[in-house]
């Protein structure tokens, strides 16, 4: 039986495949070879030759149901990706990831198939903001940080609940977010992203088909193209420095993340396929370990060799998240996954593969884009 991955030409999916291969597994791939990741138009070299690959759209009902012949189990990873991107391309974002889904999930309900499992990657942007202790209040999860905050420069997020008639204001500390916490989806990408969670669920649940959700949170690794859109601060920082560039620290370089080895998302994934008790659930997939931009942009300085200063360059992204990184509990307890590459280890796998014609280029495209739509200030 086949297991089909949609997606499977991208970042995160190649190495999936890889990993399917090397466990002896007959693979089928799915993409549509977006310009944005794949601007040659062509299936990337490193595709397995075994590996049985279509070239469709998920907005093709009809192809897609094609493909599905024969596969069993089913990992989502294709998609329109982006979180600013997202935010100026609506109908295409919406388009690509909630019908899209749609579509493949129509075929799930009303066709004749062979599919007993669905893995759909979703991400930590459907968390908005991380969770956060107050001093006065305890737990909360508060919004994204208002514009009129962040253009003082004020970075840290603070306690709105109401207290003596205004709002707390109390200086929040950064707690690990756990799949508990409600999801605040803060772009259109998040929302789509959300939007296939509760897809994906309600209708393995109506059909008794087993879907399990992975939350990623931000993965690093090789092959990361720096021409997608979605490709993060890690990758976006190498690039910098292996021009002899200094990065650009937004904001003061002390909000954080937590990055997450690609080999790590694959073990998740396997686990996800292979234990029952994945079933019907979501999981976070990092690594719990909080992590600032200062922090990767210094330990990338040295990998790289970086002589010059490091410090922020007085500039931020409106609509950052402040702080997020993993609470793993559940993913260690149910799935038994255990993060082998934790910050720093696998970063050096970001000195490989710098093309930097390309990069400057992407690079450049990203950042002038933002700058004109008022995105970065
Ligand atoms: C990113 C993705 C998002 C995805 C999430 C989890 C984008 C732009 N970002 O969001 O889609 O859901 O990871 O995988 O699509 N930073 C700098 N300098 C830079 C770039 C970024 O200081 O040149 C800072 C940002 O201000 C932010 C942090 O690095 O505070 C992380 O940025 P990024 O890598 O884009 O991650 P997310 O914002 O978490």
């Amino acid at each position: 039986m086949t297991i089909q991955v949609i997606g499977g030409a991208g970042f995160i999916g190649g190495h999936l495949v890889d990993a399917l291969i090397q466990q002896g597994e007959k693979v089928q791939v799915i993409d549509n070879l977006d310009p944005l990741v794949h601007p040659a138009g062509a299936p990337p070299s490193h595709l397995p030759p075994q590996v049985e690959f279509h070239r469709l759209d998920v907005r093709d009902r009809a192809a897609l149901l094609g493909a599905l012949e024969g596969v069993e189990s089913v990992f989502y990873l294709g998609g329109a990706v982006g979180v600013a991107d997202s935010m100026y391309r609506i109908s295409h974002y919406v388009g690509v990831n909630s019908l899209g889904a749609a579509n493949f999930l129509d075929i799930l309900a009303n066709e004749k198939h062979t599919v007993r499992r669905v893995i759909l990657a979703s991400s930590v942007t459907v968390y908005g903001e991380g969770k956060y202790a107050c001093p006065v209040h305890g737990p909360v999860h508060p919004g994204l940080r208002p514009v009129e905050q962040t253009s003082r420069h004020d970075w840290e997020a603070h306690c709105s609940i109401p207290s003596q008639g205004r709002p707390c204001g109390a200086i929040l500390r950064p707690l690990p977010t756990s799949e508990e916490a409600s999801p605040a989806p803060e772009s259109i990408y998040a929302m789509t992203k959300r939007n296939q969670e509760e897809m994906f669920l309600a209708v393995g649940r109506a059909y008794g088909i087993p879907v399990v959700v992975l939350r990623y949170f931000n993965v690093y690794g090789p092959r990361q193209a720096l021409s997608n859109p979605y490709t993060g601060v890690a990758k976006i920082f190498a690039a910098k420095l292996a021009r002899g560039e200094a990065p650009t620290l937004y904001e003061d370089g002390l909000q954080s993340r937590d990055f997450v080895h690609v080999d790590d998302i694959v073990q998740a994934c396997l686990l996800a396929l292979r234990r029952e008790a994945a079933w019907g659930e979501i999981f976070n997939v990092g690594t719990g370990r909080q992590t600032t931009i200062l922090e990767l942009a210094n330990v990338l300085g040295q990998l790289f060799g970086y002589q010059g200063e490091i410090k922020p360059a007085g500039l931020y992204r409106v609509g950052d998240v402040r702080h997020c990184f993993a609470d793993i509990t559940k993913i260690r307890a149910q799935l038994g996954f255990a993060p082998r590459k934790v910050f720093p280890a696998g970063l050096e796998d970001l000195l490989q593969g710098q093309i930097l014609g390309s990069a400057s280029e992407a690079d450049h495209r990203s950042a002038v884009e933002l700058g004109e739509r008022g995105l970065v200030r």
